[in-house]
């Protein structure tokens, strides 16, 4: 359906050769790197040390119930046992061990809804919380090992919900609220969860959005599907909409906790015990159950959160505008800042609403000294202009991340010089939900950095470029960016699909993760993200995959046929543009201008309901034929040129070279 490797060469890009060629650098200041965590002997420790490096981040940044005297287990390759034979709890670390430490009155986390109504959570307060919330699931028959689907609203409850489950033992498995309920059904099918925690809804834009009529059509029984494994849907009540109810199924989290003890005993598990599943996009259009587990998982991202950003728990606020539906939520809202008792804000809302200044009025507010989030809102803000932020006292801020797609060296620019009035160190930060935590990023108190490079392996890591034979590229040289030492919050597989995870991952080159991403060298050595070699769409920071929108536009009786591509976007770094072949008496409906936005509204609102609102392609193209290689491969690389508005490049393997030129012609007339 594909070609194999639609960018196979990821030098390609021709603005690439000018990035690579940068030369501005910025040194840490000397006052940052005098009171920074990390020095530069964190690098020199670790290649010492070896494994053994890690063994000392889990016993200093995480507390064990019984102490782990294996550090790596490998035998088992490529699923890793990390400090196999100890005990701990994720919640406990999270926050009673803070408590008991004698913080319990430090906040851990200012909320903001988006309404404007606010509620300050303290660690004590959250131990109460969770062990209510641990006493209800328990109560409502969650056993450890069960899994729990979360589909939530970034709410204090998303944050207490997941970490009940952490504390019983159940793996959680977090649905992000913009998918839509058949993606819900099918990650609730997958994981065979028992139980599913939601909202009435949430607020978005200035206005309630609901949640729960999606969980209720994702557990209402459909034509062809299994008969649903959820027992008992627990409803936090945030907007006050109107719900369906289902009696004995629907409980209220309110009444619920209300009802339950606030005192609960955390339940020790192996290090290797699932902590979570989050399904992400691969190449195929089944999404991926990524599995992580206790041990590694809080080890890694506890360390990484604590050299990479920084943070002094006593003074600093922290805030990462990621949802909890995705990795950036799990890893830098929930368990890297916890375990080690951070301060945090968490905001329910868009960076628009009400006004186009709002993170800015927030970070003024609670004074936030640590930044974290993505390109794709740091380039929109930078459109509106740099009056907005101006408007407000930025002067807190000390350290300012990045993650989830290349940061062009233009928006890092503007990150570090409006935002952090040119002092605030800028670390971009690259990792994967399958890496669980940062692997690739400077350090803010070391590394001289470069803008549009995440640079250089976190101290423990080994990551490299290889070319397609698994030589590592010489500096200046570009190819497939790998993993060649196994790390302790990688994923430990794909839910249900060992075959799947080898395959995926671990069959390109022997012995190496494979990352899915271009990468090349500069003539520093610093690593230079080029986005994804695979048909993983970035959209917003989002992972989308090819053919499962593919999948989702076929689904719909009127097309016949359907390729989707990643097209540059200057906002949301990709695009999906789709083009699309109509079946029979349909095609000629989209000859006329009107008919033409007709069937875009109707396919876009379709994919919406399939997949959700995010995998809407912003442009559909109704097409005549699609260029296909003579073994019957899509051609997705010419797409992209038609799609960017390039020239079409070589056409020369299609078994048809006139079908572009058809392709082309047509979308002259109506687009
Ligand atoms: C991309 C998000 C360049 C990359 C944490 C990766 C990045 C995919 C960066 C994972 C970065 C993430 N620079 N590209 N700093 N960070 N990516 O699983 O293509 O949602 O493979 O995890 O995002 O996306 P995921």
């Amino acid at each position: 359906m594909t070609d194999t490797n639609p960018t196979s060469d990821p030098a390609s890009g021709p603005s690439l050769e000018n990035l690579l060629h940068e030369t501005r650098s910025f040194p840490p200041s000397e006052e940052f790197a005098a009171q920074a965590n990390a020095k530069a002997g964190l690098y020199e420790r670790a290649s010492a040390a070896g494994e053994e490096f890690w063994a000392e981040q889990a016993r200093e940044l995480v507390t064990w119930q019984t102490p782990f005297t294996e550090t790596l287990d490998w035998s088992g390759a490529p699923v890793a046992r990390w400090f196999g034979d100890g005990t701990l709890n994720a919640a406990y670390n999270a926050v009673d061990r803070h408590v008991e430490a004698g913080h319990g009155d430090r906040v851990a986390i200012h909320f903001e809804g988006e309404p404007g109504d606010t509620r300050t959570v303290t660690y004590a307060d959250l131990q109460q919380e969770v062990s209510r919330a641990a006493n209800a699931l328990t109560t409502l028959g969650v056993r450890t090992g069960d899994r729990v689907v979360i589909y939530l609203p970034m709410l204090v409850e998303s944050v207490v919900a997941m970490l009940a489950c952490a504390r019983i033992g159940a793996p959680h498995s977090v649905v992000f609220g913009g998918f839509s309920a058949d993606a819900l059904r099918s990650r609730i099918a997958d994981a065979e969860a028992t139980l599913v925690v939601t909202a009435d809804g949430g607020y978005r834009r200035g206005a309630p959005s609901a949640l729960k009529p999606a969980v209720d059509e994702a557990l209402a029984p459909k034509e062809g599907a299994p008969e649903t494994s959820v027992q008992k849907v627990l409803v936090v009540r945030r907007t006050e909409q109107e719900v369906d109810w289902v009696e004995g199924r629907d409980v209220w989290w309110h009444e619920a906790l209300a009802a339950a003890d606030p005192v609960h005993e955390p339940v020790a598990v192996e290090a290797e015990h699932p902590l979570f599943i989050l399904y992400t996009s691969g190449t195929t259009g089944k999404p991926k159950g990524i599995l992580h587990t206790t041990g590694g998982y809080l080890t890694q991202t506890a360390y990484t959160h604590k050299y990479v950003f920084d943070l002094k728990p006593e003074t600093d606020v922290y805030w990462c505008t990621a949802d909890v539906g995705w990795v950036t939520g799990h890893s830098y809202v929930v368990y890297g800042p916890l375990v080690n008792g951070a301060t945090q804000v968490l905001y329910e809302g868009t960076p628009d609403t009400p006004h186009r200044g709002r993170w800015w009025e927030l970070i003024q507010k609670y004074k936030v000294s640590i930044l974290y989030t993505a390109p794709t809102a740091i380039r929109t803000c930078m459109k509106w202009g740099d009056d907005i932020p101006g408007e407000f006292d930025l002067s807190s801020l000390r350290v300012l991340g990045s993650v989830g797609e290349p940061i062009n060296p233009e928006a890092w620019m503007w990150y570090r010089r409006v935002i952090g009035g040119d002092r605030a160190p800028v670390v971009d930060t690259w990792w994967q939900t399958e890496t669980g935590a940062i692997m690739i990023s400077p350090l803010p108190g070391v590394t001289a950095a470069k803008p549009g490079s995440a640079q250089v392996p976190l101290p423990g890591i080994a990551a490299t470029v290889v070319d397609d034979e698994a030589k590592p590229v010489p500096d200046g040289g570009g190819g497939y960016l790998v993993l060649s030492e196994p790390w302790p919050s990688m994923l430990r597989g794909i839910w249900g699909d060992l075959e799947r995870y080898k395959d995926t991952y671990w069959s390109r080159f022997e012995g190496l993760y494979f990352a899915g991403d271009g990468a090349k060298k500069d003539d520093d050595g610093d690593i230079w993200l080029l986005g994804r070699v695979d048909d993983v769409m970035n959209v917003s920071g989002h992972r989308l995959s090819t053919t499962e929108i593919e999948s989702a536009l076929v689904s719909n009786p009127i097309v016949a046929e359907a390729a989707v591509v990643g097209a540059n976007d200057e906002t949301t770094g990709q695009a999906v543009v789709a083009f699309v072949i109509l079946r029979g008496e349909h095609a000629n409906r989209a000859s006329t201008p009107e008919g033409a936005a007709e069937v875009q509204k109707e396919l876009r609102d379709h994919v919406g309901k399939e997949i959700g609102p995010i995998a809407k392609p912003k442009k559909i193209l109704v097409v005549p034929e699609l260029p296909k290689t003579r073994s019957g491969k899509i051609m997705r690389r010419l797409l992209r040129d038609v799609a960017e508005d390039r020239t079409v490049g070589d056409a020369t393997t299609l078994a048809d070279s006139s079908v572009m030129d058809l392709i082309t012609a047509g979308l002259a007339v109506p687009s």
